[in-house]
């Protein structure tokens, strides 16, 4: 068994004093806690009839593509704004000091396309909450939304559940 939470380094004091960076480069890095990783976030949805992988940029995109390959599914990456080419639907959402914008192509989903979320880590939940405003609003079904990492005490995954999305993580730390 891989122990993915030790394949995680703590960073002190980044990007700021007092901040204990998650640094999932790491486990990434290590082939048998990738590949872990990986297969832990599918095994639950193999039976899930899942159409797209959604990815928040940057580092969702890194797990999406694998998932997506994973569970013979497509692959869709939610952007920074200004990114995307083509037509888009756009959510503001909160970070811990002010707000950002990201964009989702408004023709990427269908209406009731089951989809699984997924991004590296979940603290706030700004992120994945704004990404559940932009799938819903162009009636994608959320089937999860899956993480590798969550920091229970900044109470993102508890938002997410309050919206009625299930949510799966691999590994907590505690404090932010
Ligand atoms: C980080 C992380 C998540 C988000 C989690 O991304 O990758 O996407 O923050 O925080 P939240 O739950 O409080 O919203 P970041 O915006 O730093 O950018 P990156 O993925 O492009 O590095
Ligand atoms: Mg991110």
């Amino acid at each position: 068994m891989v122990d993915l939470r030790a394949a995680i380094r703590t960073i002190p004091d980044y990007p700021k004093p007092g901040i204990l960076f998650r640094d999932i480069t790491t486990l990434l890095s290590d082939p048998r806690a990738f590949r872990a990783a990986i297969d832990q976030l599918v095994a639950p949805h193999s039976n899930s009839q899942i159409r797209h992988v959604v990815g928040v940029e940057a580092r969702g995109f890194i797990l999406g593509g694998a998932l997506a390959h994973q569970l013979s599914a497509g692959f869709i990456p939610i952007r920074k704004k200004g990114k995307l080419p083509g037509e888009t639907v756009s959510v503001t959402y909160e970070l811990e000091y002010g707000q950002d914008e990201m964009e989702l192509h408004r023709d990427a989903v269908l209406p009731g396309e089951r989809v699984l979320l997924t991004d590296d880590l979940i603290a706030t939940g700004g992120t994945a909450v704004g990404a559940v405003e932009l799938l819903r609003g162009l009636g994608a079904e959320i089937v999860a939304a899956c993480f590798l990492v969550d920091l229970p005490d900044l109470g993102g995954a508890r938002k997410l559940r309050e919206l009625g999305v299930e949510v799966h993580a691999l590994c907590e730390f505690e404090g932010g």
